[in-house]
């Protein structure tokens, strides 16, 4: 075989290790150490959910809910997307919460609300501020587990839509897990993330339709 040509691929497979989105995980007695409500609060998850979340009976979320964390546990070494969609109020959040916390001791977490990737996005056009877009998504793209919620707060912009789907792509590339919330219908939220990540979420994951009563209003 040509040896330049095995040089070019063996290339192709070279780590840079500053790149790796594979931090090592918290040993699980510094996890115990810090407390699990630290280790949650340091990854950003909002603490009321982290609170609430922490003594809630398991029995109490639905089936559906149940389900799709059972199937990420399971694959939380392939890389899905999984997307949690529907009404305000049914615990959406908070599940994905909990699963992440019962993550969190293999894997590196992290919550953000779709909103703030934008606004630490847009930050970095202030020539002002050191820090480059490239950062940012490097940001975005390490934690092994990444939650994005409230993802019908955008303006859908040409921008935000390629820079949306550049993120969770190389999430995907990278086979590391994504949670996405959003309140809206399935059609509408097949529309507004776009054929490109419903396609991968279709492949690496599923769509769980949280369409019960809220808890807020119960
Ligand atoms: N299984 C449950 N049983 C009882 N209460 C719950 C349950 N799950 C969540 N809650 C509570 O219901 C409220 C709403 O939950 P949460 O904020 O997670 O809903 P959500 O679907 O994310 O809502 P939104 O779409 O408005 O963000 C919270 O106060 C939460 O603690
Ligand atoms: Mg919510």
């Amino acid at each position: 075989m040509d040896e330049k040509l095995v040089a070019g691929v063996a290339n192709l497979f070279k780590v840079d290790a500053s790149l790796s989105p594979r931090r090592e995980p918290l040993p699980s007695s510094e996890v115990f150490r810090k407390g699990y409500h630290e280790v949650m609060l340091c990854a950003d998850f909002p603490k009321r959910h982290v609170e609430s979340c922490r003594d809630r009976d398991l029995k109490s979320y639905h089936q559906s809910l149940l389900s799709s964390g059972e199937f990420m546990r399971k694959n939380e070494d392939k890389g899905f997307i999984v997307a949690m969609i529907g009404p305000r109020g049914t615990g959406k959040t908070e599940f994905a919460t909990r699963i992440s916390a019962s993550m969190a001791q293999r894997i590196s977490v992290m919550y953000c609300k779709a909103m703030k990737f934008f606004v630490a996005l847009k930050e970095t056009y202030n020539r002002e501020v050191k820090t480059t877009e490239g950062e940012i998504l490097k940001r975005f793209t390490q934690p092994e587990l990444l939650v994005v919620d409230e993802l019908q707060e955008r303006s859908e912009s040409d921008w935000e839509n390629r820079m949306l789907t550049h993120m969770i792509d190389t999430r995907y590339d990278r086979m590391i897990n994504t949670i996405l919330i959003s309140n809206l219908s399935h059609d509408a939220f097949q529309k507004s993330i776009g054929d490109s990540i419903y396609d991968r979420i279709i492949e690496t994951g599923m769509v769980v339709e949280c369409i019960w009563p809220s808890y807020r209003t119960k």
